[in-house]
């Protein structure tokens, strides 16, 4: 048996699969919050280069990955599907337990496959500049390394917590070329009004981005890059999942059930819409479940409506599971899951049940962590150790059960640069947050009313 699943560069994917084709229905529209009516590809385009504004909405199923991005994808993909054997015989499971292994990328996770295509569209269309939000460190450092490749300049507002955590995040983003700032900063109107509200404030994504965005729209040469939520983001990401079927493929097993965790979605989208596609088209019942940490638990606890996707309320009004744009989550360590709201595809295809989410609290996810390190090696980042702890629990229900499930996971990047959450853990120093109801319906209050 072969222990990793691995394909030729020719096998990498030359289309990413677009899920808006195969909707069981409509996705609500993104509204403009002055008019009320749902936005034009005007209102977006002092952020967003068309091509890039025409992905997010395009409908056509297939879209052609341009040669040059294929090019740099080269430099990592096709990535590994590995079989878990050693930590399947460490738990006696007697369930077959694989992982996608997107960690091998020049920044260490997913975050380039949407990276190196946002700055190919934005050098192509004659921007000099992006800049972007970045929580964990590893969308900063993935925008980073992809404009350094098209020689473009790069800003990256940084969650202030993370960049006290992760300082050598911050080197990384430096060594490819890019300017990095602590968020709140007293660099945009956003930045500054926040600190004087709060002059302890640890950041968020919410306010990074609107620091952002912010920077984006006051220059001519300048654009914006998000790195997860968009159906632009997500469709780039569908590498993941259409490797991940042939690769399967090669190993003649059907999934039984596919996990990821969600942060704005990305990585999960990514991973699981290729299969979806085949649950929704084929009548498949591949189980599909996303994980998300109790801290922020967007999809478990958050209502569905109309929300900003940033603190400032800069952004348009998109329909989401949310916890409220000013939701400030509690500094746990998968800095990359603290976001108060969710693709709005995702939600969208939640709403429709298509997929199921559950919470956990940060301790077990360590756990888990550290069990699947032990026996495969990788020590992998806080995010999709959140997945690691679902596909565990999992596999030991089979071992309830003797059932032999075919359980496949996201391992979406490292965790090298996250040891001191680790020492944190074996220190016993990591808080577990639940967050609690009266809280989230504080920070509910403060939604923009829209019908819908
Ligand atoms: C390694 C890793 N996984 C997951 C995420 C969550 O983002 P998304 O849900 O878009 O994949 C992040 C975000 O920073 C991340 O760095």
């Amino acid at each position: 048996m072969e222990k990793k699943i691995t394909l030729d560069e020719k096998d990498m994917p030359r289309q990413w699969y677009n899920i808006q084709a195969d909707l069981p229905e409509p996705l609500p529209p993104v509204i403009n919050p002055g008019t009320g009516k749902p936005i034009g590809p005007d209102d977006l385009s002092p952020i967003f280069p068309m091509p890039l504004i025409g992905q997010e909405v395009s409908q056509e199923r297939w879209v052609e990955i341009p040669d040059p991005i294929r090019e740099v994808y080269k430099l990592w993909r096709p990535t590994p599907l590995i079989r878990a054997t050693r930590w399947e015989q460490a738990l006696d499971t007697p369930a077959k337990i694989y992982y996608k292994w997107e960690g091998v990328s020049p920044a260490g996770s997913h975050k380039p496959n949407t990276a190196v295509a946002q700055a190919f569209y934005n050098k192509e269309t004659g921007q000099k500049r992006l800049t972007t939000e970045t929580g964990a460190g590893q969308w900063g450092s993935s925008l980073a390394f992809a404009c350094g490749l098209f020689g473009l300049e790069c800003k990256v507002y940084m969650v202030r917590i993370s960049y006290e955590q992760k300082p050598y995040r911050k080197s990384m983003m430096q060594a490819w070329g890019a300017h990095v700032t602590p968020s709140p900063s007293t660099e945009t109107k956003v930045g500054r009004d926040i600190l004087e509200r709060d002059p302890e404030s640890t950041g968020s994504l919410g306010i990074a981005i609107s620091e952002a965005v912010e920077a984006a729209v006051s220059a001519d040469d300048t654009k914006y890059a998000l790195g997860s939520v968009l159906n632009h983001v997500l469709m780039h990401q569908t590498v993941i999942g259409l490797e991940t079927q042939k690769q399967l493929e090669i190993a003649g097993d059907e999934p039984d059930v596919l996990i990821g965790c969600v942060g704005g979605g990305s990585s999960f989208g990514g991973f699981v819409f290729p299969f979806m596609r085949d649950n929704i088209k084929d009548g498949k019942k591949t189980r599909i479940v996303a994980v998300e940490p109790t801290a922020c638990p967007t999809l478990t606890k958050g209502k569905y409506v109309y929300d900003f996707g940033d603190a400032g309320a800069m952004t348009p009004l998109m329909k989401m599971y949310t916890l409220g744009h000013n939701f400030v989550p509690a500094p746990i360590h998968a800095g990359g899951l603290r976001y108060h709201g969710m693709s709005p595809l995702l939600c969208h295809l939640y709403d429709l049940k298509q997929f199921e989410a559950v919470a956990v609290p940060q301790n077990p996810v360590f756990a888990a962590a550290v069990s699947f390190a032990k026996s495969e090696g990788i020590i992998a980042a806080p995010e999709p150790s959140h997945a690691i702890k679902v596909a565990m629990d999992e596999a030991l229900e089979c071992k309830q059960s003797g059932e032999s499930k075919v359980i496949v996971f996201n391992l979406c990047g490292h965790g090298h640069f996250d040891m001191a959450a680790y020492d944190q853990y074996f220190a016993g120093n990591l808080p577990d947050y639940e967050y609690p109801e009266e809280k989230i319906d504080e920070s509910l209050k403060d939604l923009p009313q829209i019908e819908g």
